[in-house]
Protein backbone atom coordinates (compact mmCIF):
# COMPACT_ATOMS: atom_id res chain seq x y z
CA UNK A 1 0.00 0.00 0.00
CA UNK A 2 1.45 3.19 -0.97
CA UNK A 3 2.10 5.98 2.37
CA UNK A 4 0.29 8.96 2.26
CA UNK A 5 1.94 11.69 4.43
CA UNK A 6 -0.37 14.39 5.41
CA UNK A 7 1.56 17.48 6.97
CA UNK A 8 0.65 18.92 10.13
CA UNK A 9 0.61 22.50 8.73
CA UNK A 10 2.97 23.50 11.83
CA UNK A 11 6.81 23.91 12.06
CA UNK A 12 6.77 20.16 12.69
CA UNK A 13 4.37 17.58 12.24
CA UNK A 14 2.96 15.25 9.98
CA UNK A 15 0.81 11.72 9.67
CA UNK A 16 1.65 8.97 7.64
CA UNK A 17 -0.60 6.22 6.80
CA UNK A 18 -0.82 2.92 5.23
CA UNK A 19 2.10 1.09 6.71
CA UNK A 20 1.83 -1.72 9.51
CA UNK A 21 4.48 -0.97 11.57
CA UNK A 22 4.67 -4.74 12.61
CA UNK A 23 6.02 -5.56 9.74
CA UNK A 24 7.23 -3.02 7.91
CA UNK A 25 9.81 -3.90 4.65
CA UNK A 26 13.23 -1.82 4.55
CA UNK A 27 11.92 0.39 2.20
CA UNK A 28 9.32 1.59 4.23
CA UNK A 29 11.52 1.62 7.47
CA UNK A 30 14.11 3.85 5.34
CA UNK A 31 10.75 6.18 4.73
CA UNK A 32 9.94 6.52 8.07
CA UNK A 33 13.23 7.62 8.63
CA UNK A 34 13.45 10.22 5.91
CA UNK A 35 10.01 11.31 6.92
CA UNK A 36 11.87 11.74 10.47
CA UNK A 37 14.55 13.80 8.81
CA UNK A 38 12.07 15.90 7.45
CA UNK A 39 9.26 16.44 9.69
CA UNK A 40 10.61 15.69 12.96
CA UNK A 41 7.90 14.26 14.50
CA UNK A 42 5.77 11.66 12.72
CA UNK A 43 2.22 10.18 13.57
CA UNK A 44 0.94 6.65 12.63
CA UNK A 45 -2.38 6.19 13.62
CA UNK A 46 -4.41 2.92 14.07
CA UNK A 47 -1.20 0.54 14.85
CA UNK A 48 -1.45 -2.62 16.70
CA UNK A 49 1.20 -3.55 18.04
CA UNK A 50 2.74 -6.28 21.04
CA UNK A 51 5.58 -4.79 23.39
CA UNK A 52 8.05 -6.90 21.04
CA UNK A 53 6.74 -6.13 17.86
CA UNK A 54 7.11 -2.70 18.71
CA UNK A 55 10.47 -3.19 20.07
CA UNK A 56 11.72 -4.98 17.47
CA UNK A 57 10.56 -2.06 15.11
CA UNK A 58 12.15 0.58 17.08
CA UNK A 59 15.34 -1.09 16.40
CA UNK A 60 15.17 -1.07 12.86
CA UNK A 61 15.89 2.33 13.48
CA UNK A 62 19.21 2.20 15.73
CA UNK A 63 20.30 0.55 19.03
CA UNK A 64 17.92 0.60 22.13
CA UNK A 65 18.68 2.34 25.38
CA UNK A 66 17.77 0.73 28.27
CA UNK A 67 16.78 3.13 30.78
CA UNK A 68 18.78 3.96 33.73
CA UNK A 69 16.19 3.99 36.18
CA UNK A 70 15.77 0.34 35.73
CA UNK A 71 11.93 0.25 36.64
CA UNK A 72 8.61 -0.11 34.68
CA UNK A 73 10.53 -2.21 32.24
CA UNK A 74 8.02 -4.71 30.03
CA UNK A 75 9.16 -8.59 30.93
CA UNK A 76 11.57 -9.81 29.04
CA UNK A 77 11.87 -6.62 27.35
CA UNK A 78 13.94 -4.30 28.65
CA UNK A 79 13.82 -1.79 26.24
CA UNK A 80 10.14 -1.37 26.18
CA UNK A 81 9.50 1.19 29.46
CA UNK A 82 5.76 1.44 30.13
CA UNK A 83 4.46 5.71 31.25
CA UNK A 84 1.75 5.33 33.06
CA UNK A 85 -0.51 7.13 35.67
CA UNK A 86 -2.51 3.87 36.16
CA UNK A 87 -2.34 1.77 39.78
CA UNK A 88 -2.78 -1.44 39.94
CA UNK A 89 -3.07 -3.49 43.40
CA UNK A 90 -1.39 0.04 44.64
CA UNK A 91 1.28 -0.52 42.35
CA UNK A 92 2.51 2.05 39.50
CA UNK A 93 2.19 0.54 36.31
CA UNK A 94 4.54 2.37 34.73
CA UNK A 95 7.08 5.81 35.33
CA UNK A 96 4.09 8.49 35.97
CA UNK A 97 5.77 11.74 35.35
CA UNK A 98 8.27 11.01 32.66
CA UNK A 99 8.91 14.11 30.46
CA UNK A 100 6.97 16.48 32.68
CA UNK A 101 9.21 19.76 31.22
CA UNK A 102 11.32 20.79 28.38
CA UNK A 103 14.32 18.50 27.55
CA UNK A 104 16.01 16.02 24.84
CA UNK A 105 16.01 12.61 25.79
CA UNK A 106 19.27 11.60 26.48
CA UNK A 107 21.17 14.56 26.05
CA UNK A 108 23.09 13.72 29.09
CA UNK A 109 24.26 10.64 27.31
CA UNK A 110 27.31 9.90 25.76
CA UNK A 111 25.50 8.80 22.85
CA UNK A 112 22.37 10.76 22.74
CA UNK A 113 19.51 9.91 21.34
CA UNK A 114 18.40 9.63 17.66
CA UNK A 115 14.46 8.83 18.36
CA UNK A 116 11.96 7.96 20.35
CA UNK A 117 9.20 5.66 19.72
CA UNK A 118 5.43 6.10 21.75
CA UNK A 119 2.90 4.25 21.59
CA UNK A 120 -0.19 5.35 23.04
CA UNK A 121 -2.63 2.05 24.81
CA UNK A 122 -4.79 4.71 27.00
CA UNK A 123 -5.30 8.74 26.30
CA UNK A 124 -7.12 10.28 28.75
CA UNK A 125 -10.16 12.34 27.64
CA UNK A 126 -12.43 15.00 29.47
CA UNK A 127 -15.61 16.27 27.50
CA UNK A 128 -14.99 14.16 24.80
CA UNK A 129 -11.13 15.92 24.36
CA UNK A 130 -7.81 14.46 24.57
CA UNK A 131 -5.64 15.10 27.51
CA UNK A 132 -2.10 14.23 28.24
CA UNK A 133 -0.65 16.02 24.69
CA UNK A 134 3.03 15.92 23.60
CA UNK A 135 4.21 19.10 23.02
CA UNK A 136 7.50 19.99 20.54
CA UNK A 137 9.66 23.20 19.57
CA UNK A 138 11.78 23.05 16.57
CA UNK A 139 15.85 23.42 17.59
CA UNK A 140 16.09 23.89 13.52
CA UNK A 141 13.74 26.92 13.43
CA UNK A 142 14.89 28.35 16.80
CA UNK A 143 18.77 28.62 15.85
CA UNK A 144 17.98 29.90 12.03
CA UNK A 145 16.19 32.54 14.14
CA UNK A 146 18.85 33.60 16.61
CA UNK A 147 20.51 37.04 16.23
CA UNK A 148 23.58 36.03 14.04
CA UNK A 149 26.10 37.52 17.07
CA UNK A 150 24.66 34.88 19.32
CA UNK A 151 25.55 32.23 16.27
CA UNK A 152 28.66 33.88 16.25
CA UNK A 153 28.97 33.15 20.02
CA UNK A 154 27.46 29.81 20.44
CA UNK A 155 30.10 28.38 17.37
CA UNK A 156 32.84 25.84 18.97
CA UNK A 157 31.19 25.73 22.26
CA UNK A 158 30.03 22.78 24.16
CA UNK A 159 27.42 22.47 27.07
CA UNK A 160 27.29 19.93 29.93
CA UNK A 161 24.34 18.22 30.25
CA UNK A 162 23.59 16.20 33.54
CA UNK A 163 20.17 13.75 34.18
CA UNK A 164 20.31 14.01 37.58
CA UNK A 165 19.21 17.88 36.83
CA UNK A 166 15.72 16.80 35.42
CA UNK A 167 15.16 13.99 37.52
CA UNK A 168 16.16 16.00 41.09
CA UNK A 169 13.68 18.80 39.64
CA UNK A 170 10.66 16.20 39.23
CA UNK A 171 11.86 14.47 42.72
CA UNK A 172 10.76 18.48 44.09
CA UNK A 173 7.58 18.15 42.50
CA UNK A 174 4.44 18.37 45.62
CA UNK A 175 3.35 14.29 45.17
CA UNK A 176 6.43 13.23 43.20
CA UNK A 177 7.71 9.33 44.30
CA UNK A 178 10.50 8.95 42.87
CA UNK A 179 13.30 7.89 45.32
CA UNK A 180 16.56 9.39 45.29
CA UNK A 181 18.94 8.20 42.58
CA UNK A 182 21.55 5.96 44.05
CA UNK A 183 25.22 6.51 44.04
CA UNK A 184 25.26 3.99 40.98
CA UNK A 185 22.31 5.48 39.01
CA UNK A 186 24.75 8.65 39.01
CA UNK A 187 27.68 6.91 38.82
CA UNK A 188 26.26 5.09 35.09
CA UNK A 189 25.24 8.80 33.90
CA UNK A 190 27.71 11.24 34.64
CA UNK A 191 27.23 14.80 32.87
CA UNK A 192 28.37 14.88 29.44
CA UNK A 193 29.53 17.52 27.15
CA UNK A 194 28.64 18.20 23.75
CA UNK A 195 28.32 20.97 21.06
CA UNK A 196 25.94 23.44 21.35
CA UNK A 197 25.12 23.77 17.61
CA UNK A 198 24.68 20.29 15.19
CA UNK A 199 24.65 19.81 11.86
CA UNK A 200 21.19 17.43 11.56
CA UNK A 201 22.28 13.94 10.29
CA UNK A 202 19.70 14.05 7.81
CA UNK A 203 18.24 17.30 6.81
CA UNK A 204 21.82 18.48 7.44
CA UNK A 205 20.24 21.96 9.02
CA UNK A 206 22.16 23.28 11.73
CA UNK A 207 19.97 23.06 15.41
CA UNK A 208 20.48 24.34 18.72
CA UNK A 209 21.08 21.25 20.80
CA UNK A 210 20.86 22.49 24.53
CA UNK A 211 17.40 21.66 26.88
CA UNK A 212 16.28 23.11 30.48
CA UNK A 213 15.93 19.81 31.28
CA UNK A 214 19.26 18.74 31.42
CA UNK A 215 21.68 21.47 30.23
CA UNK A 216 23.19 22.93 33.38
CA UNK A 217 26.65 24.93 31.85
CA UNK A 218 28.49 26.34 29.16
CA UNK A 219 31.72 24.38 29.61
CA UNK A 220 34.10 27.30 28.06
CA UNK A 221 32.29 30.73 30.01
CA UNK A 222 32.79 32.08 33.47
CA UNK A 223 29.61 30.99 34.97
CA UNK A 224 27.63 33.59 35.21
CA UNK A 225 27.82 35.04 31.64
CA UNK A 226 26.99 30.80 30.77
CA UNK A 227 24.04 30.83 33.03
CA UNK A 228 23.05 34.35 31.57
CA UNK A 229 23.69 32.57 27.94
CA UNK A 230 21.47 29.49 28.85
CA UNK A 231 18.45 31.66 30.24
CA UNK A 232 18.27 33.30 27.09
CA UNK A 233 18.27 30.19 24.89
CA UNK A 234 15.96 28.55 27.21
CA UNK A 235 13.47 31.54 26.59
CA UNK A 236 14.27 31.53 23.15
CA UNK A 237 14.16 28.04 21.91
CA UNK A 238 10.39 27.41 24.03
CA UNK A 239 8.98 30.36 22.22
CA UNK A 240 4.84 29.72 20.74
CA UNK A 241 6.71 30.37 17.21
CA UNK A 242 8.36 27.06 17.30
CA UNK A 243 5.92 24.94 19.30
CA UNK A 244 3.39 21.60 17.75
CA UNK A 245 1.13 20.19 19.96
CA UNK A 246 0.54 16.51 19.64
CA UNK A 247 -3.31 15.23 20.54
CA UNK A 248 -2.89 11.10 21.08
CA UNK A 249 -5.47 8.85 20.09
CA UNK A 250 -5.35 5.71 21.31
CA UNK A 251 -3.42 2.96 18.91
CA UNK A 252 -1.18 6.06 17.63
CA UNK A 253 2.76 5.22 17.45
CA UNK A 254 4.46 9.12 17.56
CA UNK A 255 8.23 8.66 16.58
CA UNK A 256 9.99 12.06 17.11
CA UNK A 257 14.04 13.34 15.96
CA UNK A 258 15.72 14.02 19.30
CA UNK A 259 18.16 16.34 16.71
CA UNK A 260 15.23 18.58 15.74
CA UNK A 261 12.86 18.98 18.72
CA UNK A 262 12.92 19.55 22.29
CA UNK A 263 9.55 18.01 24.04
CA UNK A 264 7.12 18.04 26.93
CA UNK A 265 4.30 15.73 28.64
CA UNK A 266 1.28 17.88 29.71
CA UNK A 267 0.57 16.74 32.93
CA UNK A 268 -3.20 18.24 32.47
CA UNK A 269 -5.01 15.09 33.68
CA UNK A 270 -6.36 13.24 37.28
CA UNK A 271 -5.20 10.32 38.98
CA UNK A 272 -8.80 8.42 37.39
CA UNK A 273 -7.74 9.80 33.86
CA UNK A 274 -5.32 7.09 32.25
CA UNK A 275 -2.76 7.65 30.80
CA UNK A 276 -0.35 4.57 28.91
CA UNK A 277 1.97 4.67 26.79
CA UNK A 278 4.88 2.34 25.83
CA UNK A 279 8.32 3.83 24.71
CA UNK A 280 11.30 2.79 22.90
CA UNK A 281 14.50 5.00 22.72
CA UNK A 282 16.85 4.83 19.64
CA UNK A 283 19.97 5.81 20.48
CA UNK A 284 22.16 8.00 17.46
CA UNK A 285 24.71 5.33 17.72
CA UNK A 286 24.88 4.90 13.88
CA UNK A 287 25.43 9.23 13.84
CA UNK A 288 28.13 9.13 16.70
CA UNK A 289 29.75 11.62 17.56
CA UNK A 290 27.21 14.36 17.22
CA UNK A 291 28.61 16.23 14.02
CA UNK A 292 28.94 20.22 15.07
C1 LIG B 1 9.03 11.44 27.12
O1 LIG B 1 9.49 12.52 27.45
O2 LIG B 1 9.72 10.55 26.63
C2 LIG B 1 7.55 11.17 27.32
C3 LIG B 1 6.67 12.08 26.57
C4 LIG B 1 5.20 11.79 26.79
O3 LIG B 1 4.86 10.89 27.57
O4 LIG B 1 4.38 12.48 26.19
Amino acid sequence: MPIRTTPSGATLGATLEGLNLSRPSDAEVDAVVEALGRYGVVCFPRQDLTPRQLRDFSARLGELEVNVIGAHQEAGLPEVMTLSNVVENGKAVGLPDAGQGWHTDMSYSRTVAFANVLYALKVPQRDGRPLGATEFCDMCAAYDDLPAGIRRELEGKTALHDFAKFYDMMRLRPGSKRPPLTDAQRAAKPPVSHPMVITHPISKRRALYANPGYTIRVNELPEMEGDALLEYLFAHQTQDKYRYTFRWAPHDVLIWDNFRCIHQAIPDYGPAEHRLMKRCQVMASRFAPLPA
